[in-house]
């Protein structure tokens, strides 16, 4: 694992947006694996504008989410697929035919997941993961359970992440209950991993899921087991790394 400290948000958007410039640079057809919430933006802003100055093409990747909400459609401000429009794909030269998320309106959750999980099959896998973490150790909506989940499937959010997840909506009462999530196997599948981490709010759990024990109580702990993670998180999040 490589962890790259930064010393605050900005930095930490820079560095994980050169990564994944990089990568676009090095193979232009890259499947980038994405993923939504406050961390993300500052990343996204650095790709759009790195774009805008010409160092980088996108018209040749494909992107897959890590998750959606279930029962928000497209057009929902709320949605994942929203969001990821607003703060990347209307912004960059991304074919918007290759972007991929979990449809929220699907009327067979099975088959949603199946078709899924094949999306990033067809694809070849994601060459590069972004994730970001939950206060309770989630990655995508992997949420603390007694066993890790391996493939794209419908979960119940945990109290904790409607009630963080909240402030996106008028209330938590609107907060969708349920949600699309690859898989941690579908995760674990990832190339590369650049988990992004901000905030001395997340420096607890940020130091239990690397340095603690390996136990789907803590979902991210499992990136300890992954053979390419690079955490890019800056000083306030990284206040609890073990001496
Ligand atoms: C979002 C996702 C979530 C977030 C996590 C942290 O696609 O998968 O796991 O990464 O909830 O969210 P923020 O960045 O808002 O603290």
């Amino acid at each position: 694992m490589r962890i790259i400290k930064t010393k605050d948000y900005q930095e930490m958007s820079k560095a994980a947006a050169a990564i994944l410039v990089a990568q676009v640079i090095l193979k232009p057809d890259s499947v980038l694996g994405l993923a939504t919430g406050s961390t993300p933006i500052g990343t996204y802003n650095q790709m759009v504008e790195k774009y805008e100055k010409g160092e980088v093409d996108f018209s040749g990747i494909s992107t897959v989410n890590l998750d959606e909400y279930k029962g928000l459609d497209k057009e929902n401000e709320q949605s994942y697929y929203y969001f990821m429009n607003q703060h990347l794909f209307d912004r960059i030269n991304v074919d918007k035919d290759r972007t991929h998320l979990p449809n929220g309106m699907a009327l067979d959750r099975q088959k949603e997941c199946e078709d899924f999980e094949r999306i990033i099959q067809d694809l070849g896998g994601v060459d590069i993961q972004v994730l970001g973490i939950g206060h309770n150790g989630h990655i995508g909506f992997n949420e603390p359970a007694s066993a890790f989940e391996k493939g794209t499937h419908c979960v119940a959010l945990a109290k904790e992440t409607i009630e963080a997840n909240k402030r996106f909506f008028d209330s938590a009462d609107d907060v969708p209950k349920e949600a699309y999530t690859m898989g941690i196997g579908t995760i674990m599948k990832g190339r590369k991993i650049l988990l992004i981490v901000t905030g001395e709010e997340k420096a607890d759990i940020l130091a239990k899921a690397l340095w603690g024990e390996i136990t789907p109580k803590v979902p991210a702990s499992i990136l300890q087991l992954h053979p390419d993670v690079i955490v890019v998180a800056d000083e306030a999040a990284l206040s609890k790394m073990p001496k």
